[in-house]
């Protein structure tokens, strides 16, 4: 995979397939983690003299819709950057080509939102190729896309041949690879949130690469149901019973310790001021649901998480947006960012619970990514980064 330090981008025109899609509220940017990530590669194009061209998507529209464009985003830019930032009426129409031609070196251009144009996801040649047509150079530095191959992540790619990965793909393919590949041990790693079967893959492969694997979030019920425990009104997936049952088979030969919660904060219903009661086992009874891993599981997740020499964290330990069943995740993410190790947190929820709990430049690495990085750490190659050779 090319570095763009391989690239010759004085005075080119360079497109950079960002990945900008950032949470709103209100046509309000609530997190601009993933403009921040960007900065570095943009910065370095601009002292280089490119004519930098930002292509990104937001949200999932199905063609045009105003209330997911960008130009928030190019705002925000303009804002971080300190320089002016344009923004395109469109993708690869009129207005857009009409920018690039504008475009003087060092300046920045933001196409409007790429999914706007319904080829985008179907990876259609004939965007692929207009969008190539914009550009002498193409760098992706969108690793939180890196796992679709759409027109602005694979599809553009056979059209032009200079092409390399940006600063942030690169680091975050890096310092996800260091967990797979040689990791200093122990390899602790904690996994949370709603779904198993979102998740059972990696679960699957920690069971094997991983020395301890700490499980929590609504995610533990399918476990703890099939291992015979009552789980109430809990939210236990029915599909993930099977991959529940399997992992606990293939974990009584796996190289890694699978603790699961032996304690649970509940409440009567899912509301943020419902009230917290903790009880000392599993046993969730009629009426009632888990919100939260218990204290005791807590107290032993945290010591966990600091005997470890690399933690890779992804998914809450409960519902940590309702401030009384936020204790277990803010307890994971506590002992995470002061762990001595090296700790990487997948994107999603858990970035939001680190931002949530001011702890987000405490970590070894953020990643950006959410479905990209789950897929990378299941050992599935991402068709974004394959694309760059
Ligand atoms: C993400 O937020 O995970 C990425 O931006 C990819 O978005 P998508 O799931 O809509 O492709």
């Amino acid at each position: 995979m090319r570095s763009l330090a391989d690239l010759d981008v004085q005075g080119k025109r360079v497109l950079v397939r960002v990945d900008f899609n950032v949470p709103l509220r209100d046509g309000k940017i609530t997190d601009d983690t993933r403009i921040r990530a960007a900065l570095p590669t943009i910065e370095e194009l601009r002292t280089r003299g490119a004519r930098i061209i930002l292509v990104s998507h937001l949200g999932r529209p199905k063609g045009v819709d105003p209330s997911l464009s960008l130009r928030p985003v190019a705002e925000r830019l303009a804002e971080l950057t300190g320089a002016s930032v344009v923004a395109a009426d469109d993708v690869v129409g009129e207005s857009a080509r009409a920018c690039v031609e504008a475009l003087a070196p060092g300046e920045i251009l933001l196409l409007e939102n790429i999914r706007f144009e319904v080829g985008e996801t179907k990876n259609d040649p004939e965007l692929a190729r207009e969008l190539a047509d914009l550009c002498d150079v193409y760098v992706n530095d969108a690793f939180g896309s890196a796992h679709r191959a759409h027109a602005s992540t694979e599809g553009i790619t056979h059209h032009v041949k200079e092409r390399a990965a940006g600063l942030l793909l690169e680091r975050e393919v890096s310092q996800l690879n260091a967990i797979l590949a040689d990791p200093a041990r122990p390899l602790v790693a904690v996994l949370g949130g709603s779904k198993v079967t979102d998740k059972i893959a990696v679960i699957e492969r920690f069971l094997d690469i991983a020395d301890t694997l700490l499980i929590g979030g609504a995610m533990c019920f399918p476990f703890l149901q099939v291992q015979g425990h009552a789980v109430g009104d809990s939210m236990c997936e029915v599909e993930g019973l099977e991959p529940a049952q399997s992992a606990l088979e293939k974990a009584a030969a796996a190289r890694a310790a699978l603790v699961l919660p032996s304690d649970l904060g509940l409440a009567e219903r899912y509301a943020p001021d419902a009230p917290r009661r903790d009880i000392e086992d599993v046993e969730v009874p009629p009426g009632w649901m888990g919100l939260d891993i218990g204290p005791r599981t807590a107290r032993l997740y945290a010591e966990l998480i600091d005997g470890g020499a690399t933690i890779f964290w992804n998914g809450p330990m409960g519902v940590f947006e309702f401030e009384s069943f936020a204790f277990g995740t803010r307890a994971v993410a506590e002992a995470v960012a002061h762990a001595s190790g090296t700790t990487v947190v997948g994107g999603g929820d858990s970035a939001a619970a680190l931002q949530q709990f001011g702890l987000a430049d405490a970590v070894t690495h953020l990643s950006t990514g959410g479905g990209a990085t789950l897929e990378l750490l299941e050992g599935r190659t991402l068709p974004g980064v394959a694309a760059l050779g």
